[in-house]
């Protein structure tokens, strides 16, 4: 009689591993930080130095953030937007970024509702009309014109990925960003069939991995990052979410999920948790805003104490409903989570603010597997996305653009 299978052990994260059709040569990832490095939306020698850094330094992959998919759809002006001008900087990055080992993926997206239309000169769009307060003005309803526009110029940006050299295309799905906002009851009121039950809501970021998915080609790996909660009354939940997820398992576009949650636009510190930098941030604004800031940011700014792993129990329901593979996210920073992550199930794991603190943490996690990231979550990181996006505690790290007078917001 044949032995009984034994239950396979966890996967060791620091070993090779595959995502789709890429070959990664660990299970970290890097994740998204809008690097703040592109003054002329192009590529800049800051910007490839950026990832180049997480190259060298270990991680399997590095995700260049938010390329907005149409100039409408970025935080502010100064953001890359895939157009063909942007196309052999992006080549210079991919390939720079290779040459240390390491594969390079894209974020792409729409902000939507999170765009600032001031800085862009173009109304921002959401799924309904809507005051915006952090645009002091009015967000466009999305037409199905624009809807199926913005599907095609996600296809369009896969394409450019693709032909660019990126080994993974990410779709933002989270943080009530266009396709987010879609998903949120509180933000989507439409009558039509983008609007009201879940399965209309979800049809929008659905026909775009579609199209993502089509474009791609069979050797991108195609990722999409999705909100288990906005973190907000009314907003999308895991009785949603958790179908969704489910309804993308089925629609079978995706090589992996990447789990979040918050909302850039209503409740920030969600995605993050930890000190809340009020004054930094205030600090980079015009006066006016600053002000403001000041006065009202306690309100949108709320405080969440940080704790390692903080998506993990969310995540987990995730995980027993799904088979599709998972990235955790939220709170990576040393060898022990990694591990839990993998005993846990999930495939492989995100670092952000751990690896802008120390680009080269997995190699010295390699040497010793003891190793404790130096950062201390005091989020000052996520102040300077309106200068430049770094550690003010990475004494190597690149000195800071101006960015100032602008409002992006995290995430
Ligand atoms: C400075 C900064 C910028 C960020 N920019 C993005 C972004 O452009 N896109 C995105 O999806 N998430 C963004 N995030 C969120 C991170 O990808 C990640 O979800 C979050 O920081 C939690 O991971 P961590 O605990 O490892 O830092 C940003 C985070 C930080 C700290």
């Amino acid at each position: 009689m044949a032995p009984a299978a034994q239950p396979s052990s966890p996967p060791d994260p620091l070993a090779p591993a595959t995502l789709g059709p890429v070959n990664l040569r660990n299970r970290v990832i890097k994740a998204a930080t809008f690097e703040a490095a592109t003054p002329n939306a192009l590529v800049t020698a800051r910007l490839v130095d950026y990832h180049t850094a997480v190259g060298r330094g270990g991680a399997a992959m590095t995700t260049v953030a938010y390329l907005a998919v149409a100039p409408e759809g970025r935080t502010e002006r100064r953001q890359i937007y895939w157009r063909p001008e942007a196309l052999p900087g992006l080549r210079r990055l991919t390939a720079a970024v290779h040459a240390t080992g390491a594969k390079v993926s894209a974020q792409i997206g729409h902000a939507g509702p999170v765009a600032n239309p001031r800085s862009n000169r173009l109304p921002s769009l959401a799924p309904s009309r809507r005051f915006n307060p952090l645009a002091m003005g009015i967000d466009r309803a999305a037409t199905h014109a624009d809807i199926q526009r913005i599907v095609d110029a996600h296809g369009r940006a896969a394409a450019y990925a693709r032909d660019s050299g990126f080994d993974a295309v990410e779709v933002h799905l989270g943080h009530t960003y266009l396709a987010g906002s879609f998903l949120s009851p509180r933000i989507n009121r439409r009558r039509d069939e983008f609007g009201g039950p879940l399965a209309n809501r979800a049809d929008f970021p659905r026909r775009i991995l579609a199209a993502v998915r089509e474009s791609a080609g069979r050797d991108v790996a195609v990722i999409a990052k999705m909100n288990m909660t906005d973190g907000v009354r009314g907003g999308f939940d895991l009785d949603d979410s958790i179908p969704f997820a489910r309804m993308l398992q089925a629609d079978g576009h995706l090589d992996a999920l990447e789990l979040t949650g918050g909302s850039s636009l209503l409740n920030p510190m969600y995605l993050f948790r930890g000190d809340v930098p009020l004054s930094a941030m205030a600090d980079t604004q015009r006066p006016l805003l600053r002000l403001g800031m000041k006065a009202f940011g306690r309100a949108l700014f709320r405080h969440y104490p940080y704790e390692p792993l903080y998506f993990r129990d969310l995540a987990l329901r995730f995980r027993r409903e799904l088979t599709l593979p998972l990235i955790l996210l939220g709170g990576i920073t040393d060898l022990d989570g990694m591990r839990t992550a993998m005993n846990d199930g999930f495939e492989f794991v995100a670092m952000a603010r751990a690896l802008l603190r120390e680009p080269g943490l997995i190699n010295q996690i390699r040497r010793d597997r003891t190793t404790r990231s130096l950062c201390t979550h005091c989020n000052l990181c996520v102040a300077s996305i309106y200068t430049g996006t770094h550690c003010p505690f990475d004494t190597e790290g690149t000195t800071a653009l101006t960015n100032a007078g602008t409002l992006p917001l995290p995430g």
